[in-house]
């Protein structure tokens, strides 16, 4: 096989955890005699900065070309002002939008070795492992937007179409996990959340009769993935409440650090960025976590380039670098971001050669 990929770093801890993305998929080329090219090319503030685009015209053509495309993180207080005409986020939206990304993957599970660091306590998070399924091209994020200065709105609606292709993703999902589908939204208050519940209950009843599947308001949502997060298999949600839930469901699983995403259309390619942010807090001193990158290239093999023993043993290798606490000081290590991903690659080199399974 002969895959391309294509790096954007962005900015603050983007660039850090990147280059650690670019390490392994290296490493997985040389163990397992893959033949894959990686480049580069600019998006966000580095973006803004060099070209006065967050998404030049040459980095989409480049991603359009691409087999997958691996993303650090957008955005950062040089580019914060409310008044800018132009911002960093800008352009990660843009690119999902053009490359058709309706559905971004966020699955949560926990390591048994990480409980003790999640705030909440241990008996509460066990068992753990859920999939959310975010709608990503819609909703509140790409709706008509009023700024002025007395007044600003953003317009929000979903299609029939726009909910039924992420349903089924999601349906699908729980199937093969032998799970169940909680479709999480704000259907006592919003239109758009009424059609949402609409749509989903007439394409479970129709098309997914094996499947459990449940509704729940999104405020109960926020309180039950804390209090009872175990009960969630797979939620399907819109694009605004999945952007949300994650950053708070990471907190059951040890640090924002730990989670991976995957961005997929109607075809194989597809964006692969951690859920984190650019991190300006810690962006420069070696701090940041990279597994969340290195489970985002994980889910990269097995989505858009369909090397499914590959992504597991990623998984794996990440899995044993935490049993063993090669990690970072997040989530109770004291490894810098480039030896915590060195230990994930050595980990992996000695799974391939059946040294080392499960730890
Ligand atoms: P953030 O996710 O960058 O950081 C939130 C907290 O989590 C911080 O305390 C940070 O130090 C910690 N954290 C995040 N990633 C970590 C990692 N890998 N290892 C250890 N700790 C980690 O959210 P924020 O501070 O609200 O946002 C900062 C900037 O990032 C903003 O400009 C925002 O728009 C942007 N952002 C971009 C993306 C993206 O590119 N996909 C996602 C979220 C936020
Ligand atoms: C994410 C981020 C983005 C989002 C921002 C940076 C546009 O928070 O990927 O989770 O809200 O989708
Ligand atoms: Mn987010």
């Amino acid at each position: 096989m002969n895959a391309k990929i294509l790096l954007l770093p962005g900015d603050g801890i983007g660039p850090e955890v990147t280059a650690q993305a670019e390490k392994l998929i290296r490493a997985v080329g040389d163990i397992y005699g893959l033949s894959l090219t990686i480049e580069e090319a600019l998006i966000g503030g580095a973006a803004l900065d060099a070209t006065g685009e967050p998404l030049p015209a040459d980095t989409l053509a480049k991603c359009a070309e691409a087999d997958a495309v691996v993303l650090g993180a957008v955005g950062g207080p040089k580019w914060d002002n409310p008044d800018a005409s132009k911002r960093p986020e800008q352009g990660l939206l843009d690119l999902r939008k053009a490359l058709k990304l309706f559905a971004n993957l966020r699955p949560v599970r926990l390591h048994p070795a990480l409980a003790s660091i999640s705030p909440l306590k241990a008996e509460h998070i066990e068992n753990v492992d859920m999939m959310v399924v975010r709608e990503l091209t819609g909703g509140s994020y790409f709706g008509d937007k009023l700024e002025g200065d007395d007044e600003a709105s953003d317009a929000y609606s979903y299609t029939r179409r726009e909910i039924e292709r992420v349903v089924k993703i999601a349906a699908d999902m729980a199937r093969s996990r032998y799970g169940r589908v909680t479709m999480i939204d704000k259907a006592n208050v919003l239109a758009t959340s009424r059609l949402w519940r609409k749509v989903s209950g007439e394409i479970m009843a129709a098309s997914y009769p094996d499947v459990a599947y449940e509704t729940m308001l999104v405020d109960a949502a926020a309180m039950h993935i804390v209090a009872n997060p175990s009960r969630f298999n797979v939620i399907v949600t819109e694009n605004m409440f999945g952007d949300i839930l994650t950053d708070e469901a990471s907190v059951l699983v040890g640090s924002m650090g730990m989670l991976p995403s995957a961005s997929l259309g109607e075809g194989k390619a597809g964006l692969y960025e951690p859920i984190h942010g650019s991190a300006p807090d810690i962006a420069g001193r070696g701090l940041a976590n990279p597994f969340g990158m290195l489970a985002s290239v994980g889910m990269m093999f097995d989505y858009s380039l369909g090397m499914r023993e590959v992504a597991r043993q990623i998984e794996l290798a990440i899995w044993n670098a935490v049993s063993t606490q090669q990690c970072t000081l997040d989530i109770g290590g004291n490894l810098r971001t480039d030896e915590a991903a060195d230990a994930v690659i050595n980990q992996l080199s000695d799974i391939h050669t059946k040294k080392v399974a499960f730890i």
